[in-house]
């Protein structure tokens, strides 16, 4: 008998780790497929983040009494766990932020206002979500840098083979790329992109926002300077996000925000900066969100990321084959073998906002909108998408009422 190997997941079974599918919408099961917005969260962290408030929470690095003693302890055996999720060699490395913004604001700040200058060079790409595209240009206007955006294809994918001409002689200093999509799912070449940014002498700032909850990131093969992500799409609470980075670009920065916490002497002279990762922890953390986002990534690593990766790569492929028997829906994106469990398109003449209204009706939870990914939209031609996106506990039968609730909006708007 042949053994596979594959990894598996019954998303029928873990839906009943998640108490917000007990409750219907519009008298309907909910069909939630908008994770990439933000993901649920299983009992797990939920149970465990009340009795972490109930029994070891006090504010962490200060006490000498066993309550701050035990916050502490979650506070730092998250960092632990995180390091571990994305295999960084330590936890000097790893800083908790608020969320993948931060994280991204955190090196455009601390690290773009000290390293670029005028006629440096800024690279972005075409797919980027506003937190990572924003901010570059910003501090590249400050500091008198250019900025420039490496376009895709007609299928949503980087144009590797224009990054020579788009950057030209220029000195680069930075590119700044997501890893996955969060518009239209595409998996970009990072490694490629991080070994081409090194030959070149520049820094590799690489958004995994929509890839820690879904595949494995491993930061030590990846080939990057720095990572960045949010705890609350990876079933983890809102309020914490990571960011990952080598350890001697992080000592040679100055800091992000002053304040408690982060100093080792102050003097009216002069200032000095607590350690890694302290350096960039400035005031209260959100200490019980750490501990819950800890609880998150056991939960992740009990249900097997490869096996997550695996059953968002079946919800995909399936949903686009569905999709495809719908003659008024565009499908916007690359194939199946090329993106995550997310599905961009629109329905000829019907406005998103409208295809996600007539959708709630019949209790399915999609997004509408440009996805803070305007440039992008620009490149589609279009003001805005919906977007149906998947995770662990997404079963096929969600995206079958998608398709049903697809059918009945023609009906209605279209
Ligand atoms: C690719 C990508 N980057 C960054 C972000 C920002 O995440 P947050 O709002 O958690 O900072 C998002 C959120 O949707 C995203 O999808």
């Amino acid at each position: 008998m042949a053994v596979s190997a594959r990894p598996t997941l019954d998303a029928h079974k873990l839906r009943a780790d998640f108490p917000v599918f007990e409750h219907p919408i519009h008298g309907k099961p909910l069909a939630f497929l908008d994770s990439a917005v933000t993901s649920q969260k299983p009992r797990h962290v939920l149970d465990a983040m009340r009795e972490f408030y109930e029994t070891s929470y006090s504010n962490v690095h200060r006490g000498v009494y066993t309550l701050s003693e035990r916050a502490t302890e979650g506070y730092e055996g998250a960092r632990e766990k995180v390091r571990a999720f994305v295999n960084a060699s330590s936890t000097r490395e790893v800083i908790f932020t608020r969320q993948a913004t931060e994280a991204l604001n955190l090196v455009a700040y601390a690290w773009g206002l000290d390293n670029l200058g005028p006629g440096d060079l800024a690279v972005v790409t075409e797919l980027e979500h506003h937190s990572n595209f924003v901010p570059w240009q910003q501090i590249a206007k400050r500091t008198g840098a250019e900025f420039r955006m490496l376009p895709i294809d007609d299928l949503g994918e980087l144009r590797m083979d224009l990054l020579d001409e788009v950057v030209g002689d220029a000195p680069v200093k930075v590119v700044a790329a997501n890893l996955v999509s969060n518009s239209l799912g595409t998996i970009n070449p990072v490694e490629r992109l991080a070994a081409w940014a090194h030959e070149r002498g520049a820094i590799m700032v690489v958004d995994a926002a929509q890839a820690a909850p879904h595949r494995r990131i491993d930061v030590q093969t990846l080939g990057a300077d720095f990572v960045a992500f949010s705890s609350h799409k990876m079933c983890g609470p809102t309020g914490v996000g990571v960011l990952w980075g080598r350890r001697e670009l992080l000592e040679a920065m100055s800091p992000f925000n002053y304040g408690g916490s982060m100093i080792r002497s102050v003097k009216v002279e002069e200032t000095l900066w607590n350690e890694l990762p302290y350096k960039f922890e400035a005031g209260t953390p959100a200490i019980a969100e750490a501990y819950g986002l800890g609880v998150a990534i056991d939960y992740l690593e009990s249900v097997g990321l490869e096996a997550i990766e695996e059953h968002e790569h079946e919800l995909a492929a399936y949903a686009l084959e569905q999709l495809a028997e719908l003659p008024f829906v565009t499908v916007y994106g690359p194939p199946p073998e090329r993106r995550v469990g997310l599905v961009s398109f629109n329905v000829d003449g019907v406005h998103p906002h409208d295809v996600a209204q007539v959708l709630d009706w019949e209790g399915v939870a999609i997004r509408a909108g440009h996805h803070c990914c305007q440039p992008l939209m620009s490149r589609l031609g279009v003001a805005a998408t919906n977007r149906a996106s998947f995770y662990l506990y997404t079963v096929p039968e969600e995206i079958d009422r998608l398709v049903a609730g697809l059918r009945k909006v023609k009906e209605v708007l279209g």
